[in-house]
């Protein structure tokens, strides 16, 4: 049975009490590194660890996390994007359902490395319970001393303010998040500056996705060689992989880095319904390149998914067999980014309108010749053309699956 480090507490009966957590060996990570460890030797161990980016993007935490630049007075800050918008993914739910705790104690080690003294939690509006026991569980850790003027004790001070989002992906992306917690519309910035360098209120700021911050405690309770033996070279631990669609058993699955999606598909969430064939894997959340069920002998790393022409994004698998139809897979996806857009940039603004108009079109069997190369040229236009990724993240899976599935949509 392969180690679930993140998961393998997990009380299926609710989230765990700070008690709980606590008897279970909770904190004790945190403790000993506020007692024993230096801020430059918990960041070291993570940088070791080589614990990639949860949210999406896959950017090493440690070597993020050493941009900050220390020349600045401070103060520094600490997002965790908890906004979980990517179509398919619901890890981080998952986490903060069962173990709010488990975040917590990450924040503090990240919190202690980087030197931030104020974590804000941005989480998205329509999680509601998932804030709530957020903030029962601060609650808690504050009035034990676990939060506050000396955590745990050590006289390091830490506040962590959840912050409720009111429903747009965009707001995910790491500085459209900043805008928006302070107090703006969710319109991304320009990069650079990264908010390494000028983030939140025009600080130096280190955003971690949930999941990323969930995973420091066993980092540094097991040391930054076990973390890395769990998965691949350059890309260490377990991941939470969300498996939704056409699957026996949709779920939420602790995984070695590196498990073939196949088995992601057919050995843990349980394979098809009887009598369907595969048809296609979405494998990062909806902004990844589909793939065709000749393309999932990939092992579910970065490296090789981006080598197979996808990604693992957020990790987000979406399983389609053949009682689904690509029109719906491709209207879903459109009507999604139209009315995500948050219209700042041009080519994402109207491309993304005019694919969906270009589908609803067709939808209503009004479709022209030549319709797939107008909807490839826009989606083309919107690549690398725009000021955030959102623009890459619309197109790159309208591209593949209207190159992957031409005949169909042709239909
Ligand atoms: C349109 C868009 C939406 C995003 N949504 C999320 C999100 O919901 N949660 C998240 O953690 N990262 C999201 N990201 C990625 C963040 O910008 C950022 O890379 C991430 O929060 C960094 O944390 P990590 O390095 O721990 O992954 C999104 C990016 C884009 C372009």
């Amino acid at each position: 049975m392969a180690e679930r480090p993140l998961t393998s507490t997990f009380d299926p009966a609710g989230p765990r009490s700070l008690e709980a957590y606590v008897r279970g060996g909770g904190y004790a990570a945190a403790r000993r590194a506020l007692a024993e460890m230096t801020p430059a030797a918990v960041a070291g161990e993570v940088k070791a660890a080589e614990l990639r980016g949860r949210g999406g993007a896959g950017f090493p935490a440690g070597v993020k996390w050493s941009f900050i630049p220390r020349t600045d007075p401070g103060p520094f800050y600490l997002c965790v994007n908890a906004d979980e918008g990517e179509p398919g993914t619901f890890k981080d739910r998952h986490i903060l359902a069962h173990d709010p705790h488990l975040l917590l104690e990450g924040i503090i080690l990240c919190a202690y490395a980087v030197g931030v003294h104020t974590a804000y939690i941005y989480i998205r509006g329509e999680y509601e319970e998932p804030a709530r026991r957020l903030e029962k569980a601060i609650a808690e850790a504050a009035g034990a001393g676990v939060l506050g003027a000396s955590v745990l004790g050590s006289g390091f001070s830490l506040d962590v303010i959840v912050h409720r989002g009111a429903g747009a992906y965009i707001c995910g992306e790491e500085t459209a998040l900043l805008e928006s917690l302070e107090g703006f519309r969710g319109k991304p910035r320009l990069k650079p500056p990264f908010p390494a360098a000028v983030g939140l209120f025009g600080k130096p700021t280190v955003i971690n996705n949930v999941e990323t911050l969930a995973h420091l405690p066993a980092v540094i309770r097991n040391g930054a060689s076990w973390f890395l033996g769990l998965g691949k070279p350059k890309d260490g631990g377990t991941r939470l992989v969300s498996v939704s669609g056409s699957v026996v058993r949709p779920g939420v699955y602790e995984l070695p880095i590196g498990t073939p999606l196949r088995d992601v598909v057919f050995v843990h969430a349980g394979g098809l319904a009887p009598g369907r064939t595969l048809k296609a894997v979405i494998p990062g959340g909806m902004s990844s390149a589909v793939l065709g069920p000749g393309e999932i002998d990939v092992p579910m790393d970065s490296a090789s998914l981006a080598a197979a022409g996808s990604m693992i994004g957020s990790a987000g698998v979406i399983v389609i067999d053949d009682a689904v139809s690509m029109k719906t897979v491709l209207d879903r996806i459109s009507r999604f980014y139209a009315h995500e857009s948050c219209g700042q940039c041009t080519p994402c603004r109207v491309g993304t309108s005019w694919i969906r108009r270009i589908v609803l079109r067709r939808g209503a069997g009004e479709g022209r010749a030549g319709d797939l190369d107008r909807i490839v040229r826009l989606a083309g236009a919107m690549k690398g053309r725009t000021l955030c990724p959102f623009g890459d993240a619309a197109a790159v899976p309208i591209l593949a699956l209207v190159t992957k599935f031409r005949a169909e949509l042709e239909q």
